[in-house]
């Protein structure tokens, strides 16, 4: 049996279960491709989070990135369990509101936001705006002039930090398109501008160096850097930091191979690396701020599919073709990311072949998994491809014009949809004939 399978996951006829549910009786419900979260389990990471920083005695805020998964029903399961969250465009806060999230709690994000996206902000008064670049600082102000209005904001800072992760979800080393540089002053210049703003009340600092990020020296690395900026700035400026935000990035196991720390270790690092060097400085102790997006979605998502075709040609691994690919999931052909998947019916049964898992969609490169054991297959069965939850349906397309799967909750046995899977009418209502 996969080892990402719990015996408790497994029902009396011996399938797969999510959230209570039988993940057969899901697939004929809903349909297929589906994708489905277990609801206990994203809770379940918010409260670990949460006692961490209990424990260990500190002010604090997790803030569910929500870029790794969207949705009305998301905001309102991590509002309600008292979690903050940070969007990054004028959509991912539409949604937020429409969810009745806090906006007080709402940090937004992003290296280019719009004038409209941060009117939109003030208007909604989201609590803190995380300024990224010298730009924005002049468009804030322009903005909160024109509104009347003051808020919150941070500086978000490139720490100087390279993290062992892929280069497409690093973020934190010097050559990076986010944040106010170091080394050049830039980040002085910044908190200059911003103290002279009385329309910004200027709360802390911010930085975040990556995702899937499995060792503790990054993020005790990007601890103690955010503590020496403030006490740099407590020193220059007579400005004492309120909060020190250190982002997300906390590696999930999704292969066989990986052995990550629990995300609630890596925070637990963190809040004693800050301590330590806070004490060394003589800085009043800050509040903590994480930003985990995957660590939350990632491994409470499960992908289901159908099997189809199938292609032998001899010497080479068979293709086994499901009915969705990188329309829903395009990780594996962006970033070559890996996946475990099972036989939904009992995920208990023998491998007896390798195959490369292809999708549906007309490029070479739609391959869900280059190698994945399995056992034998026939079209019909549903498999289910487990910790899919985080950056697979945020960053699906309607590409060759394939609707969107549907979103399940699933949480003590009973499901439901929240997010409806696409028609083909749908795909078409922005359209407009050419009128010849
Ligand atoms: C600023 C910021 N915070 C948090 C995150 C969440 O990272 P992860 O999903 O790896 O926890 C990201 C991801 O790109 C980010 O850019």
């Amino acid at each position: 049996m996969d080892e990402q399978i719990t015996e408790q996951q497994l029902n009396a006829a011996g399938h797969l279960t999510i959230g209570g549910c039988d993940a057969l009786d899901l697939a004929q419900e809903y349909g297929t491709p589906l994708v489905v979260y277990d609801v206990q389990q994203i809770r379940q990471q918010i409260r670990a989070f949460k006692r961490v920083f209990e424990e260990n005695n500190v002010d604090y805020a997790v803030s569910y990135a929500s870029k790794a998964f969207a949705a009305v029903a998301m905001y309102q399961v991590v509002a309600a369990e008292g979690g903050h969250t940070d969007v990054v465009s004028g959509g991912e806060l539409y949604t937020a509101i429409k969810a009745g999230f806090p906006m007080a709690n709402v940090s937004f994000h992003g290296n280019n936001k719009s004038r409209a996206e941060l009117e939109m902000a003030v208007e909604h008064h989201v609590g803190t705006i995380m300024i990224d670049n010298f730009h924005e600082i002049d468009l804030l102000a322009a903005v909160l002039e024109e509104q009347n209005a003051t808020t919150d904001v941070m500086l978000r800072i490139t720490p100087g930090i390279s993290a062992h992760t892929n280069k497409y979800i690093q973020t934190g080393q010097v050559d990076s398109k986010f944040g106010f540089d170091l080394q050049s002053g830039q980040a002085d210049e910044a908190l200059a501008k911003v103290l002279a703003n009385s329309r910004m009340k200027m709360k802390g600092l911010h930085a975040h160096i990556g995702s899937q990020i499995f060792e503790l020296a990054g993020f005790e690395g990007v601890a103690k850097k955010l503590v020496e900026v403030a006490a740099h700035w407590q020193e220059k400026f007579g400005y004492q930091a309120q909060v020190i935000n250190v982002g997300g990035g906390f590696g999930i196991r999704y292969v066989k191979d990986d052995h990550p720390l629990a995300p609630e270790e890596f925070v637990d690092a963190i809040i004693k690396a800050i301590k330590k060097q806070v004490a060394q400085t003589g800085l009043a102790m800050p509040a903590i701020w994480i930003e985990p997006g995957r660590s939350i979605a990632g491994p409470a998502g499960y992908n289901l599919y159908t099997v189809g075709s199938r292609k032998d040609v001899p010497g080479l691994k068979p293709y086994v073709t499901v009915d969705g690919g990188m329309g829903d999931n395009i990780r594996p052909a962006l970033y070559e990311a890996q996946y475990e998947t099972v036989l939904a019916r009992n995920p208990r049964t023998k491998t007896v072949e390798h195959v490369r898992l292809a999708g549906k969609y007309c490029e070479s490169g739609d391959i869900l998994s280059q190698d994945q054991a399995l056992p034998a297959t026939k079209p019909g069965d549903v498999l289910a491809m487990l910790d899919t939850g985080a950056y697979g349906y945020s960053m699906a397309s309607n590409y060759n014009r394939n609707p969107r799967p549907a979103v399940v909750f699933a949480e003590n046995g009973k499901a439901q949809v929240v997010i409806k899977r696409e028609t083909f009418e749908d795909l078409i209502h922005l359209d407009e004939p050419y009128q010849q």
